[in-house]
């Protein structure tokens, strides 16, 4: 059997450990060969595969990014774009496809599975919104880079008694600044999921001070003010519709020192959340997911994607994992004004 894999959306660490273990399982115990399409679904889409054998993924486990390269392409809004990539797997004689990415890649996989596409799915997204997996790989490594830059704002943010704001990631899910704030002792999480009073934060902010320690306000890029809209980066979307976002950080630092008169600097950490090596975590996850999803390719359980429940890897409909956004519950985010203030 011949297998293409493709990696599409944003990157995210694992990326590389996935390739790695649906090859290395692949070649050793089914014989299989492989070919790396580029850049999401760019390479089916315009026939830039190449052969991906064993030695082409040596070293690559703790590497970042993605050695397939990744991109944002949507096949569906192109005229005739999945007759072309039925094409392209012909032309390549490729039997199946595993298909690495989070809601828009495998939105696009679930639509070639209804066409007959043989195709199985890993999640992946820093993220962590995809339905249907506890968790995906590359939100680990992104909260332990994001807590580790909260624990270091905490100690300049004290000598000067400024309150410092770390705007974090997460598209239009807080888990990203929920963890991660948890984890570094933030003194208010905002998330999109809860509209915020710029009062009551600025009621954390005072009180906070009031304890002779500094506040560190960790918020979601998609953390919207109550009366108020999520703040867009610029008017532009990609291929899939998404705006990109950024800006809250900013604007709580103008309203903070606005309302309370106290110095306020804005952090926004941006890629840092994504780049560079996987945490234990997700190279576990990630290569766990590879493992099992190339049994699925084996065993033609098409329309299938591998998610994690509890610590076992199970198989889930494609469809049910891009139907909707794992979101954050409110008790969850109840859990963490405890320690707000
Ligand atoms: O989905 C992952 C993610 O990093 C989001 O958290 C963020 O909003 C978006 O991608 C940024 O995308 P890009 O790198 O294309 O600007």
């Amino acid at each position: 059997m011949r297998v293409g894999v493709l990696t599409g959306g944003g990157d995210c660490p694992g990326l590389n450990a996935v390739i790695r273990a649906v090859v290395r399982k692949g070649v050793a115990r089914y014989k299989q060969d492989f070919i790396g399409f580029r850049d999401g679904w760019r390479g089916p889409l315009e026939g830039d595969g190449f052969a991906l054998d064993v030695k082409s993924v040596r070293g690559i486990l703790p590497r970042g990014g993605t050695i397939l390269g990744s991109s944002r392409t949507n096949p569906l809004k192109v005229e005739g774009g999945v007759d072309q990539i039925e094409e392209n797997l012909r032309n390549f004689k490729v039997d199946a496809l595993v298909a690495i990415g989070g809601e828009d890649t495998l939105g696009v996989a679930t639509a070639l599975h209804e066409r007959g596409v043989p195709i199985v799915g890993v999640p992946k997204t820093i993220d962590n919104d995809l339905n249907a997996t506890d968790y995906t790989f590359g939100f680990d490594t992104a909260i332990n880079i994001a807590m580790e830059a909260i624990d270091r704002l905490h100690t300049t943010a004290e000598s000067h008694r400024r309150v410092l704001i770390v705007e974090l990631m997460g598209r239009h899910a807080g888990w990203i600044a929920l963890h991660a704030g948890l984890a570094g002792g933030a003194n208010v999480i905002l998330i999109p999921e809860q509209r915020f009073d710029i009062e009551k934060v600025c009621g954390y902010i005072e009180s906070r001070f009031k304890t002779n320690y500094s506040p560190i306000i960790v918020a979601a890029e998609g953390a919207i003010p109550e009366g108020g809209d999520m703040m867009l980066k610029d008017a532009s979307r990609d291929a899939f519709g998404h705006v990109k976002l950024s800006g809250i950080g900013d604007w709580l630092a103008r309203e903070v020192e606005k309302r309370t008169g106290k110095e306020a600097r804005c952090i926004v950490l941006g890629h840092i959340q994504r780049g560079g090596t996987p945490t234990a975590f997700d190279r576990v996850l990630a290569t766990r997911f590879g493992l099992h999803a190339i049994d699925a390719v084996q065993e033609g359980d098409w329309g299938k994607m591998v998610a994690l429940r509890g610590t076992d890897i199970v198989r889930v409909p494609l469809a049910d994992a891009t139907r909707e956004l794992k979101t954050v519950d409110p008790s969850r985010y109840a859990e963490a004004e405890v320690f707000f203030g």
